[in-house]
C-alpha cells in the first residue's frame, strides 16, 4: 500500500469515527423503559454524579421559595446561580455520548433559565414576577421527568 492509500484510509477512518460519535451525540445510550419513559444507560457512578446535581437543582428550588417568602431577592439571587450554567462543569465527555440531545438541550435550558432567574432577581423585580419565572422553570423539570429516567447497568 503506497503512502497516498494509507493516508486515504486513515481519513476515512477519522471521518467514520466521528460520524459515530456524532451519532451518539444525538441519540445516547437509551432504551424503552418499561413505564413508557426513556431509559438512559449509564453507570452507577454517572448516576450518583447526575442525582446529586438534580438535588442541587431542587435545593436552588427550594432556596428560591425560601427568598421570595422573606422578601430577599439577594437570597433569591445567590440560590438561583447554585443551579445555574456554573454547574455544568463536572460532566465528563462519557457521560455527555450518553445522554439525548434532547436531555442536553432540556439540561442545559433549566441552567440558563436559573442564571436568568439570578439576574432578574437582582433588580428587585417584585414577587410575582419570579414565582412566574420559577413556574416557568418547574415546567421545565416536570416535562423532563415525564420523559426520561436513569438505568445502570
Ligand atoms: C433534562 C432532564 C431533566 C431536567 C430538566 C430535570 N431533571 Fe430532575 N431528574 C431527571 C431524571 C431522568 C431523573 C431520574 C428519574 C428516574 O430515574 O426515575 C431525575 C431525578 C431528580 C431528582 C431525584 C434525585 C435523587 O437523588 O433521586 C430530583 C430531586 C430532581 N430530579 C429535581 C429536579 C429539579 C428541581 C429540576 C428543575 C429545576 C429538574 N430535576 C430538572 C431529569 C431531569
Amino acid at each position: 500500500m503506497n503512502v497516498n492509500k494509507i493516508s486515504i484510509l486513515a481519513i476515512l477512518l477519522w471521518v467514520g469515527l466521528i460520524l459515530v460519535l456524532g451519532i451518539k451525540f444525538i441519540k445516547g445510550s437509551v432504551d424503552k423503559g418499561e413505564d413508557g419513559r426513556v431509559e438512559i444507560n449509564l453507570t452507577k457512578s454517572e448516576k450518583i454524579l447526575v442525582l446529586g446535581e438534580m438535588r442541587q437543582l431542587l435545593k436552588a428550588v427550594q432556596g428560591i421559595v425560601n427568598g421570595i417568602e422573606q422578601n430577599d431577592h439577594k437570597a433569591i439571587a445567590e440560590a438561583a446561580l447554585g443551579g445555574g450554567t456554573k454547574m455544568m462543569i463536572d460532566d465528563s465527555s462519557g457521560l455527555m455520548l450518553k445522554l439525548p440531545l434532547n436531555f442536553k438541550t432540556q439540561g442545559v435550558g433549566v441552567h440558563k433559565y436559573f442564571d436568568k432567574i439570578a439576574e432578574e432577581a437582582q433588580k428587585n423585580p417584585g414577587r410575582d414576577k419570579i414565582i412566574s419565572m420559577l413556574n416557568t422553570q418547574l415546567q421545565s423539570c416536570v416535562s423532563c421527568h415525564a420523559g426520561y429516567q436513569f438505568k445502570t447497568n
